[in-house]
């Protein structure tokens, strides 16, 4: 079947992080996207490509904005039922609200019903993509890759490893750590759209002998991404430098056991030195930047603009449920904000494409989705420019695209997101 949607377009030509927007974008105010076998064949003007394609199906959305699916580049399925859980930072958040949530997925029935409402809550928010920490159980991995499966969705994740500093029935061992995670991503990697990622949980949860393990099994299989958290709060930082005297900082814990790399994703790393900073860069690694989390636990101001300076894929992220929206609307707002507060007004270009193509690169899946050209897969999001009274008395005033765009940024929910299209297919929202 081929399809036609009409719209305004926007995809990139280059990343406005590193050159002007206005060399960035392709934004067509009338513009068509030709989809054939769940790939996006075209992207121009309306009129021609309808001249050429008399025989596909016309979607119309009007003046809305047609745009790649948004890629959440850091989550945890597993924290969907307490997010927005009041009052903690990061220790006393894990241990109050998270561990006793994350015990819960031994059960395959509750970890299968998280997941499909975990799924549904994306969707609903426009991600098409998300990169996302399971449990420490093997059923919990299981019950998100088979739903993203049924789905036909781009995803990806793993399961946690932690050997210590966890309760009674929330940590695995060196040894089960390493031969789970082998058998999952032996059944997962590769499979229709779904990507196994290795995912120690952070170094505190982690002994030496598991940090080591898990360097061993990243080197048999670096097919697969390697996710963990870095450097999010202050007392999270003192305790990794008390559990590992011998390491110079705290990027130095996860470098010695082979953890860093292209592939590795690190979370956060929001208070990094200038030698992690460089380390990162050199060694090809990702970050995640996942600024509701950031504001919500009380962690801290990411430094957006350097990490792109340098040349890091640095990914937009929810970081459910310690981030307090599964909103990447919101998100970006969140980001805008964190920018403020450092003294970077950041273009909403930058916002939308951190929340797409950056995103898509930091899990390296940034030639198949992430923008809306020929040759990516058509996962496709449509957003109402004019989704709510004020907005839509914001917008009556813009002056030119950016105008009509920034207040959807700012103030937009779930109610902007007007169509999602996965692989070609529009899903029922
Ligand atoms: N650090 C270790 N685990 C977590 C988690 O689940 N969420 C956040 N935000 N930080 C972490
Ligand atoms: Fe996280």
């Amino acid at each position: 079947m081929t399809q036609l949607l009409l719209g305004q377009t926007l995809g990139f030509s280059g990343n406005p992080w590193q050159i002007p927007f206005t060399d960035a974008v392709q934004h067509i105010r009338r513009g068509a996207v030709l989809i054939e076998n769940g790939k996006i064949v075209a992207v121009g003007e309306a009129d021609p490509l309808r001249t050429a394609n008399p025989e596909a199906t016309i979607a119309d959305h009007g003046d809305s904005l047609i745009m790649a699916g948004f890629v959440d580049s850091h989550a945890h399925f597993s924290q969907t039922a307490i997010i927005a859980s009041w009052g903690k930072r990061l220790i006393d958040w894990l241990n109050t609200y998270t561990f006793p949530e994350e015990t819960r997925f031994r059960d395959p029935k509750y970890a299968a019903q998280i997941a499909e409402t975990y799924l549904d809550l994306n969707l609903s928010n426009g991600i098409t993509t998300a990169c996302a920490y399971c449990t420490i159980h093997p059923e919990s991995v299981d019950a998100y890759f088979t739903a993203a499966q049924k789905r036909g969705l781009r995803m990806l994740g793993g399961k946690v490893m932690m050997d210590r500093n966890a309760p009674d029935g929330l940590r695995d061992t060196a040894q089960s750590g390493y031969d789970d995670s082998k058998a999952l991503l032996q059944k997962w990697q590769g499979v229709d759209r779904l990507s196994y990622v290795i995912t120690p949980r952070f170094a505190p949860t982690s002994t030496e002998a598991q940090l080591e393990a898990t360097g061993a099994l990243w080197s048999e299989h670096p097919e697969c991404l390697m996710q963990t958290h870095l450097s999010e709060q202050h007392e999270e930082i003192a305790w990794v430098k008390d559990l590992f005297p011998d390491s110079t900082d705290y990027l130095d814990v996860y470098e010695r056991f082979g953890l860093l790399g292209p592939g590795a994703v690190m979370g956060h790393s929001i208070y990094l030195s200038d030698r992690e900073w460089d380390a990162i860069r050199d060694s090809g690694a990702s970050i995640a930047h996942c600024p509701t989390s950031n504001a919500f636990i009380g962690s801290g101001l990411f430094h957006a603009t350097r990490s792109h300076a340098a040349g890091i894929r640095t990914g937009l992220a929810t970081d459910v449920g310690g981030g307090s929206s599964f909103s990447m609307l919101r998100t970006m707002a969140s980001a805008y904000e964190i920018g403020q507060l450092r003294g970077d007004a950041l273009h909403p270009s930058q916002l939308l494409y951190m929340a797409t193509q950056g995103s898509a690169d930091a899990l390296h899946i940034g030639d198949k989705v992430g923008n809306l050209e020929a040759g990516r897969e058509a996962d496709i999001v449509v957003l109402n420019l004019t989704s709510s009274p004020v907005i839509e008395q914001r917008v009556q005033n813009a002056e030119g695209f950016w105008e009509t765009v920034f207040p959807t940024i700012m103030l937009g929910d779930d109610r902007a997101i007007e169509a999602v299209y996965i692989a070609g297919n529009q899903i029922d929202s």
